[in-house]
């Protein structure tokens, strides 16, 4: 991947080119930004549109088991009652009182303060205790010295999840051990961390805020439901509450019978949708990573209600992980985690996230979850439908189980940008070294497949040829025409953008044979390639 010093470095980069070249903007930013909502500039819009394209065909055209649907965004707020999200789509949430930040509890990290061969400053328990790292109760057993030397807690940091969640927390013990005058080793903190999800009522009021870094203001953690509600029509009484989705999955189970009476589909076969969700996260973070809109391309797969759901699962894994690969994106940032059992939903038989090892760290990018009929039985039961399908073979009716690979587009395209993102020093044509900066976007995915280059703009023959040559490609791709200056600096714009072809028109091209130099974004190297092979090259690549 990149050279940049830190992921973090790396990730300022990487917004800043954001910016700096149109792919995404802060929503309304000249208000100041709305935190958790982005825009999709000019190049942003294309290569979303490109990360849909290929999930569309790959996933519904080129299938014969595959159909697509567009529900409606705001649907009857039953769907949300049957499917559970009313009651249960829910983040468990951390108030600091005192600085009025709100965290996720199970993104905020605490972890006990050992030292060993402990030896106390003449002022450290009252210390301590006066600024409630300990209880009153704790700090007289101390002073009374009944505590075992070897091994003694002395209180409690914190810090937000991150890459260096368990570093962080170890530079602040340090931190705490200073400040309080205690000699001794610290015991590493390298065990499994605990969230505040895991804190005892008693642990709660010495943990310290990360906002403050004083014990005392966090509050117990609690549900805070993450849907976000509106009203439909001119009411807006509790009769009129309706939710913007939080996911599109819901459409395809409430529109199953539909589409099953409709569509001509037979057991197993998909129904997939690409759209907008909305959800009211309490940390939105990490750029685009976690947004309060977003947009998901889910599919679910109904299989018959005796099949084998764990081969078919591995099926839509394995499926998935090769999309993600089709598009460009590295095997070597790829990985999978199996949810434990324990923590599955009831209903649930499976679930395996396809993770992306992204600049702060390894995320999860792609479920795939399998569901069994849960979503179809609450729906039946809830509305009085049946959602059993029929088969013809046994003449038994049955409701189906489902497979759901869910992902998010905008998660996609942080991967894809992270992933292509380089910097390089490269030699210029006079030999000297420059830094260029490169995404490497697999061809499909590259919001612009080719720029085409007049070598000069002053001879009507090259920009003629260079004219046609365009139009005639942009009827099928999204291609780019430059004449402004210097024709390295014109191939280092498009390198910037990931434009995987420059196509120069010069004067081999109209003096000699037609054809026009071709440059490679990743390799930079050049050669002469006719009208011809640039379109087969694009029909081949760009799939
Ligand atoms: N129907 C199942 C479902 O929605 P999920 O794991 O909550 O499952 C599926 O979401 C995918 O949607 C995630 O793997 C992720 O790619 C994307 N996603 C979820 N929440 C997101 C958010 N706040 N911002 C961006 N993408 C999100």
């Amino acid at each position: 991947m990149a050279t940049a010093d830190s992921p973090t470095d790396l990730m300022e980069r990487i917004v800043a080119l954001c910016k700096r070249r149109g792919f995404i903007f802060q929503s309304s930013e000249i208000y100041g930004g709305f935190n958790g909502f982005f825009d999709y500039g000019p190049l942003g819009a294309e290569l979303k549109k490109n990360i849909r394209d290929c999930w569309w065909d790959d996933m519904v055209r080129r299938r014969d088991d595959i159909v697509g649907l567009e529900s409606s965004i705001i649907m009857h707020p039953k769907v949300w009652e049957a499917s559970g999200h009313v009651a249960g789509f829910t983040d468990p949430l951390v108030d600091c009182k005192v600085s009025k930040q709100r965290y996720r509890a199970d993104q905020l990290f605490f972890a006990q303060v050992f030292i060993e061969n402990v030896e106390f400053g003449p002022e450290s328990i009252n210390a301590l205790v006066d600024k409630g790292r300990i209880k009153k109760e704790y700090g007289e057993a101390l002073t009374n010295g009944k505590f075992n030397p070897q091994s003694v807690s002395v209180g409690y940091v914190s810090a937000l999840e991150s890459e260096r969640t368990k570093e962080e927390l170890n530079e602040k013990a340090e931190e705490f051990k200073k400040k309080f005058q205690i000699r001794g080793q610290l015991r590493p903190i390298d065990r499994t961390l605990h969230d505040m999800t895991e804190a005892g009522a008693d642990e709660i009021a010495l943990i310290p805020s990360p906002a403050t870094g004083e014990p005392g203001s966090l509050t117990p953690p609690r549900s805070f439901n993450m849907m976000f509600q509106t009203n439909v029509g001119a009411m807006t009484d509790g009769s009129s509450v309706a939710y913007l989705r939080p996911e599109t999955a819901q459409g395809m189970f409430v529109d199953f019978k539909n589409v099953v009476d409709t569509g001509r589909v037979k057991l197993p076969f998909g129904i997939a949708q690409i759209g907008k969700s909305f959800r009211n996260e309490i940390t939105p973070r990490n750029f685009i990573f976690r947004s309060r809109e977003f947009e998901q391309m889910e599919m679910e797969y109904f299989i018959h209600e005796d099949a084998d759901w764990k081969k078919c699962h591995d099926e839509w894994i394995e499926w998935c992980k090769n999309w993600l690969l089709s598009i460009g994106l590295p095997e070597s940032h790829l990985s999978l985690y199996a949810h434990p059992q324990e923590k599955l939903a009831f209903y649930s038989k499976g679930t395996v996230d396809i993770m992306f090892q992204y600049p702060f760290g390894v995320q999860e990018l792609w479920g795939i979850a399998a569901r069994g009929n849960y979503d179809l039985t609450q729906h039946a039961t809830a509305s009085g439908k049946p959602m059993e399908y029929f088969d013809e073979a046994t003449k038994k009716k049955f409701v189906p189980h489902v497979i759901e690979p869910a992902v998010g587009v905008d998660r996609i395209l942080l991967a894809a940008l992270c992933a292509a993102y380089a910097e390089e020093d490269v030699k210029d044509d006079k030999g000297n070294v420059e830094k260029r900066t490169v995404l490497r976007f697999s061809p499909r995915l590259a919001p612009i497949k080719v720029a085409v280059l007049p070598l000069m703009k002053n001879k009507p023959e090259i920009v003629d040829v260079a004219e046609k040559l365009y139009r005639k490609l942009k009827r099928k791709w999204n291609v780019f025409y430059d004449e402004s200056g210097a024709i390295g600096r014109r191939y280092r714009r498009q390198d910037e953008i990931g434009t995987p072809w420059c196509v120069t028109i010069d004067f081999e091209t109209i003096e000699k044979d037609g054809t026009f130099t071709l440059r490679e974004r990743d390799t930079m190297q050049q050669k002469r390639i006719t009208e011809t092979e640039l379109f087969q090259l694009l029909e081949e690549k760009v799939y």
